[in-house]
């Protein structure tokens, strides 16, 4: 009988580490997996994510539509080796930018930094572990000593670059990428941040100061007094300039969590903010676990985004939500994406576009400020004249 009851009488702690190690798994096109989701995925959640692969693969990868396609990353995803898969995408053009939670960069870091994670099991005795120097994330297992040595590669990563400002999420994460690529040939192939920095995909972060790579920026503002700190209105303005040069606009939402609002707020923000009238997102794939009855953003379909101008309520049938664990949906998707016939575009490198589309969202936003109603003249949402 497998041991499933930490602390049992007599038990003697195991290695908990000698598990495989967890490798970033990279999509190559099965046509055997394209064949399952075609044949075999015909309803329920199947159904669903079957639909997801073809409005990706056939309309959101389509050269007809030439979609900016952001994508949006919470839950553990990197830990569980999601993270070649990402790589994938980026390395083919496939997704344009990305929004993720700290945690998912930071754990990215100990594959840059050729650490190693484990497969293992979730039943087992955490105050063990904890004895035993032990961490972890479900069934995935590390040394502490892991988190004690990245977090010294992000301080002296934090003291060597310089920067003594605050910055965009997407510049300190380019400056991250750059600084692995530079010191770990080749590492493009087993890290999210390094792939990123050298395709040019500028990767945001929702809430900087939730993940270690935050902790270790405050630390080093309180000790070192530096002046380098997150701006996180540098962050919306970019990313709405991004969406603002759209031809059109899709997402593929990983979990939920508040990347998938940063993403989906941008729209909000050019329409009810800016004045500019851009008509929502064209398309929408979500993979969660979330439920839609709690009232929360993560659950949240995309027939409510319509509500707020998220997304562009003539396309609704572009949209799709499929309740599924992303660890099972996402390595299948990409299988698909990577095997279909557009499966690799023209990069955009919107990382060194930034600066570009920030003017071109200013110079649209001053344009619009000229013709806006002012505060008590506002008497219909017809008054913003919206585009959908
Ligand atoms: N050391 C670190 O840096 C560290 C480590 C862990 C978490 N954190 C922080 O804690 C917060 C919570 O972390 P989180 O994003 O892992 O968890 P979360 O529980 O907040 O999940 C975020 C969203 O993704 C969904 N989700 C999670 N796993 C999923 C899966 N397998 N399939 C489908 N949907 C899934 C959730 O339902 C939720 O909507 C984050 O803001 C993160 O930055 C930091």
């Amino acid at each position: 009988m497998p041991h499933r009851a930490p602390g049992s009488p007599g038990h003697s702690a195991p290695n908990y580490l000698t598990g495989k190690a967890i490798k970033y798994y990279r999509p190559r096109g099965s046509a055997d997996v394209r064949q399952l989701i075609e044949g075999g995925f015909q309803a329920f959640n199947a159904g669903r994510l079957s639909e997801a692969c073809h409005i990706f693969a056939d309309r959101m990868l389509s050269p007809e539509h030439d979609t900016t396609i952001g994508l949006t990353v919470a839950g553990a995803l990197t830990p569980a080796g999601l993270g070649g898969c990402v790589i994938e995408l980026m390395e083919r053009g496939l997704v344009d930018f990305i929004i993720s939670t700290g945690a998912n960069l930071y754990h990215d870091l100990h594959y840059a930094l050729n650490f190693t994670l484990h497969r293992g099991s979730p039943f087992v005795n955490d105050v063990e572990l904890h004895e035993e120097g032990v961490i972890r994330i479900y069934d995935v297992l590390f040394p502490a000593t892991v988190l004690l040595e990245t977090d010294a590669y992000v301080r002296d990563f934090l003291v060597r670059c310089g920067i003594d400002e605050p910055i965009s999420t997407s510049e300190l994460h380019l400056r991250l990428g750059e600084d692995l690529l530079a010191r770990r040939e080749g590492c493009e192939n087993y890290s999210v941040l390094a792939a990123a920095a050298k395709y040019g995909v500028p990767i945001y972060t929702s809430s900087p100061g939730d993940s270690s790579i935050g902790m270790n920026i405050a630390y080093h503002e309180f000790m070192n007094n530096s002046r380098l700190m997150i701006d996180p209105n540098k962050d919306v303005n970019e990313i709405c300039a991004i969406v603002l040069a759209g031809h059109k606009n899709g997402c593929v939402i990983l979990g939920g969590g508040s990347p998938k609002n940063f993403y989906l707020q941008a729209q909000p923000t050019l329409w009810e903010v800016y004045g500019i009238q851009k008509g929502g997102n064209e398309f929408f794939i979500q993979f969660t676990t979330d439920q839609v009855v709690w009232g929360g953003l993560s659950g949240a379909t995309p027939s409510e985004a319509v509500s707020w101008g998220k997304v562009n309520p003539g396309v609704l049938p572009d949209t799709v939500v499929a309740y599924v664990d992303s660890t099972i949906a996402f390595p299948l998707f990409c299988e698909y994406a990577v095997g279909a016939p557009f499966g690799r575009r023209p990069r955009r490198n919107l990382v060194a576009r930034r600066r570009e589309l920030l003017a071109t969202l200013h110079a649209e936003a001053t344009a619009a400020a000229v013709s806006r109603p002012a505060v008590g003249e506002i008497e219909t949402i017809g008054d913003l004249d919206r585009k959908t």
